[in-house]
């Protein structure tokens, strides 16, 4: 359990609003203090009575009403707590946070602050997977805001299910404790940056049906994916024809052949780090036939003339001004994985290669694990076999730093 912290809590209009009560219980026997701002829809399921009386404090609702602007400032509230929780958050009040809006108390304090914020979202499911949601959703994590949620299951409208609910006032507390722990407040490390992955294999059409492809799952750049925005990070994962579940909030772009992806990318620039995880074909075949090739008695079997695929990490590497800050390689080897790797860290000119041995006998193509080597200008770091999530998280924390490090040379 973090020490005594000062929480706003934003009520959002919404069915689950009288969970926020339980909320308040909950966080005030755990020794915190929790001041609540209501949103004018918010009144429709609470009353600021009740809300009141299990914070201890005034329920501030109006941005204009001079009493409560005398005893506490919209800006020194703002101020003046360690973490703002907005929850239930409405799609309108996400839409209204994501635009900058600051037209009643609620936004106006969001706007104003700048602590940490929690989002619970509660909306109808068909409202949570709406673009317009999504987009708001993806903008809030990039500008560092944290969400928790929504559940999946069963709306208040009968025969309604899907993403939306408000989690659970216990899944809620674990989400602010954990914002309170030591690190917690560096988990978005990358808030504010652009990060693009590219992830899977490509398949190169033969004829409508038939592809030349690799064995690669997809795993490491999905996860690597999922870690960047984690960390807060605004994420374009482009990725080959794979079957994976989607990465929240992340915005995937699918592609199939290699010409697609190098456009797929060019296309997501500028960005501040780009990590090519993707096995891109090396060949194309030279000029694909248009309907489905056939065999015939007395034919022979079709040759296939090849032609070599761009690298689209050695080109974006050496792109000029659109050069991501941070270029990141992959290398796929069955023998001599450091040496071939520092090869591809010249030849591509990469900033950093992530070498790995993906002879059949590691299983690392499939696999859940990775054993990798991080090939730097500076040298070769070894890792331990971990989890391909693990190996993700520690690049992207890494990335963070490295970042950082290049900004604070700049300044
Ligand atoms: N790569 C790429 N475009 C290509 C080929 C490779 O972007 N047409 C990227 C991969 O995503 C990876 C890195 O280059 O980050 C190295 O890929 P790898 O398959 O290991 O090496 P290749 O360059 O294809 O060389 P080789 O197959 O001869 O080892």
């Amino acid at each position: 359990m973090s020490s005594p912290k000062r929480i706003l809590l934003i009520i959002g209009g919404g069915i689950a609003a009288y969970k926020c009560l339980e909320l308040i219980r909950r966080l005030k026997e755990r020794g915190h203090h929790v001041r609540a701002i209501m949103t004018e829809a918010a009144h429709q399921f609470v009353t600021p009575l009740s809300v009141g009386a299990l914070t201890n404090e005034r329920v501030l609702t109006d941005l204009f009403n001079l009493d409560e602007e005398r005893e506490i400032g919209h800006i020194r509230l703002a101020r003046d707590s360690d973490l703002i929780v907005v929850a239930p958050a409405t799609a309108d009040l996400i839409a209204r946070m994501a635009g900058g809006h600051a037209d009643n108390l609620a936004t106006a304090v969001l706007l104003a602050s700048d602590k940490p914020v929690l989002v619970a979202p509660a909306m109808n499911p068909a409202m949570w997977l709406k673009p317009a949601t999504k987009r708001n959703v993806i903008q809030l994590k990039a500008d560092g805001i944290r969400f928790v949620g929504p559940a999946i299951g069963e709306m208040a409208e009968r025969g309604e299910a899907g993403p939306g609910r408000l989690v659970e006032v216990p899944e809620l507390i674990e989400a602010i404790e954990r914002i309170f722990e030591p690190g917690g407040q560096r988990d978005h490390v990358l808030a504010g940056r652009h990060v693009v992955v590219t992830s899977g294999p490509t398949h190169e059409p033969i004829d409508p049906v038939r592809y030349l492809a690799n064995r690669s799952s997809g795993k490491q750049g999905f996860e690597l994916a999922a870690a960047a925005r984690e960390l807060g990070a605004r994420v374009t994962l482009i990725t080959g024809p794979v079957s994976l579940p989607e990465p929240q909030g992340v915005d995937i772009v699918r592609i199939k052949t290699a010409a697609e992806m190098l456009e797929a990318v060019r296309a997501a620039l500028p960005a501040d780090v780009a990590v090519f995880a993707a096995a891109v074909a090396d060949w194309r075949v030279d000029s694909p036939q248009t309907e489905k090739i056939k065999k015939a008695e007395g034919k022979s079997a079709p040759t296939l003339a090849l032609t070599e695929n761009t690298d689209i990490l050695k080109t974006i590497a050496h792109e000029g001004a659109l050069r991501p800050r941070l270029v990141i390689g992959f290398a796929a080897e069955t023998q001599d994985v450091v040496a071939y790797a520092k090869k591809k860290l010249k030849s591509k000119r990469a900033d950093w290669i992530i070498a790995n041995d993906v002879s059949p006998s590691s299983g690392v193509m499939g696999g859940e694990n990775n054993t990798v080597h991080l090939i730097t200008a500076s040298g070769v770091d070894s890792w331990p076999e971990m989890s391909k999530a693990k190996v993700a998280r520690k690049i992207m924390e890494r990335a963070a730093g490295e970042l950082l490090a290049k900004r604070t040379a700049a300044e």
